[in-house]
C-alpha cells in the first residue's frame, strides 16, 4: 500500500482544489498531533494516573473526569502558538478562549468536544474528539462569544479523533471525508479510508431507548415502526446499537450506514435534547452530509440553525438519508 500521510494529503488537497490554505492546513496538523497526545493519554490509562473524577462540574453541570480536563489542556496549548487561530471555545470551558497576546492571532476560530463519550473512559470503552473550524469576522483581532454564533454551514473544516481499538482521524474541509489511522510506531496518521459513504438505507438504528417514556409522539411512531419487524409497517428487521459515545456511533454510521437520534423529550422540556449544536452536532452533521448522509433536528436541517448561545443543545437525527428524511416527516406532520 502506498501510503499517504496527512500532510500529503493536505498539501495535494489544496493543489487539487485551492481549499486548504497554509493556515489552515496548520490549524488541522496542529489539531491532529494534539489528538494524538490525548489518544497516548487514553492508552495510559491507570498506568498514567488519568482515570476517575476531577471532581469539578463543568457549564453543562456534568462532573468532568481527570481526562476530559487533560484533554481540553492538550488542545488548548497545542493551538495557542501557532498564529493559525482568533480564539477557541470548548465544551469544557464556560466562556472562550482568547489567544494570549504574546502570539500573533489568525483568521480561524476553533471549536472542540475535547473528550466525547467520557462515561465511557474509566470502563476502556472508545471515546474521541470531536472539532469544529469556522472563520473570524473579517479584520476581527479580538472576537466574542457573539463571533462564534454562526450556522454549522458555515464550517470550513470538521472532524473528530476516535480513540478506539486503532486511534483514527476523521476529516472533511468540504470536499467528502477520509479517515486517516494513526501509525503508532511511527507517529504519523496515514490515510486509510477515501471519500467515506453512507448507505441512504440501513436497518440499524441508535437510540438511548431507557428515555422512551419520555419520548414525543414522532419519535415513539417511528421507533415502534421499526420495532415491529417484518410484520410491521416498515416490513423489514432493524437492529440496534448504542455506544454511549456519540463520535463511536457516528464513525459506525460512516462506515455502515444508521441512523443515530438524541431527540429532545418531555423530561426537560425547555431543553433541545442533550447534545450540544457547537461543539457536537455541528461538526458531526458536516460530516454526515459530506458522506452523503442527512442530518436534522427533527424539523430542519441542524446546519441551517442559528445559534443564539455558545452551549445551545439540539435535538439530532443522522445518519442513513432515508430514515432521517421519515422521522423529519413524521415531525413535520400535523
Ligand atoms: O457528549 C454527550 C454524550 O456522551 C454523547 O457522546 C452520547 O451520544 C450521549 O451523551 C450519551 O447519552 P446517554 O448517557 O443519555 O446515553
Ligand atoms: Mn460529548
Amino acid at each position: 500500500m502506498k501510503r499517504i500521510s496527512l500532510t500529503q494529503y493536505l498539501v495535494e488537497e489544496q493543489r487539487l482544489n485551492n481549499n486548504i490554505p497554509a493556515e489552515l492546513r496548520l490549524l488541522i496538523e496542529v489539531v491532529a498531533r494534539a489528538c494524538k497526545t490525548i489518544s497516548h493519554a487514553v492508552g495510559k490509562g491507570a498506568l498514567g494516573e488519568v482515570l476517575g473524577s476531577a471532581e469539578t462540574e463543568n457549564i453543562q453541570g456534568e462532573v468532568q473526569k481527570k481526562l476530559d480536563i487533560l484533554s481540553n489542556e492538550i488542545l488548548l496549548e497545542a493551538n495557542e502558538w501557532g498564529g493559525h487561530l482568533a480564539a477557541m471555545a470548548s465544551e469544557e470551558m464556560e466562556s472562550i478562549h482568547l489567544i494570549p497576546n504574546r502570539y500573533p492571532k489568525g483568521e480561524y476560530m476553533l471549536l472542540f468536544d475535547p473528550l466525547d463519550g467520557s462515561s465511557n473512559i474509566d470502563v476502556n470503552v472508545t471515546i474521541g474528539t470531536i472539532f469544529s473550524v469556522i472563520k473570524a469576522p473579517e479584520g476581527m483581532a479580538t472576537p466574542t462569544e457573539q463571533d462564534f454564533l454562526q450556522a454549522g454551514s458555515k464550517q470550513v473544516a470538521a472532524g473528530y479523533a476516535i480513540y478506539g481499538p486503532q486511534t483514527m482521524f476523521v476529516l472533511t474541509t468540504g470536499q467528502g471525508v477520509n479517515c486517516f489511522t494513526l501509525d503508532r510506531e511511527m507517529g504519523s496518521w496515514v490515510l486509510t479510508q477515501r471519500n467515506m459513504t453512507i448507505p441512504e438505507d440501513t436497518q440499524e438504528y441508535a437510540i438511548n431507548a431507557s428515555n422512551s417514556r419520555h419520548w414525543y409522539p414522532p419519535v415513539t411512531r417511528y421507533i415502534d415502526e421499526l420495532l415491529a419487524g417484518t410484520t410491521g409497517p416498515r416490513g423489514k428487521n432493524f437492529n440496534m446499537r448504542w455506544i454511549a459515545a456519540m463520535v463511536t456511533d457516528v464513525h459506525r454510521i460512516l462506515n455502515r450506514g444508521g441512523i443515530f437520534m438524541y431527540p429532545a423529550d418531555a423530561r426537560e422540556p425547555d431543553k433541545a435534547g442533550k447534545l450540544r449544536l457547537m461543539y457536537e452536532a455541528n461538526p458531526m452533521s458536516m460530516l454526515i452530509e459530506q458522506a452523503g448522509g442527512a442530518s436534522t433536528n427533527g424539523k430542519q436541517r441542524i446546519l441551517d440553525i442559528q445559534p443564539e448561545k455558545l452551549h445551545q443543545r439540539v435535538a439530532v437525527f443522522l445518519g442513513s438519508k432515508n430514515e432521517v428524511e421519515r422521522v423529519t416527516s413524521y415531525h413535520l406532520e400535523k
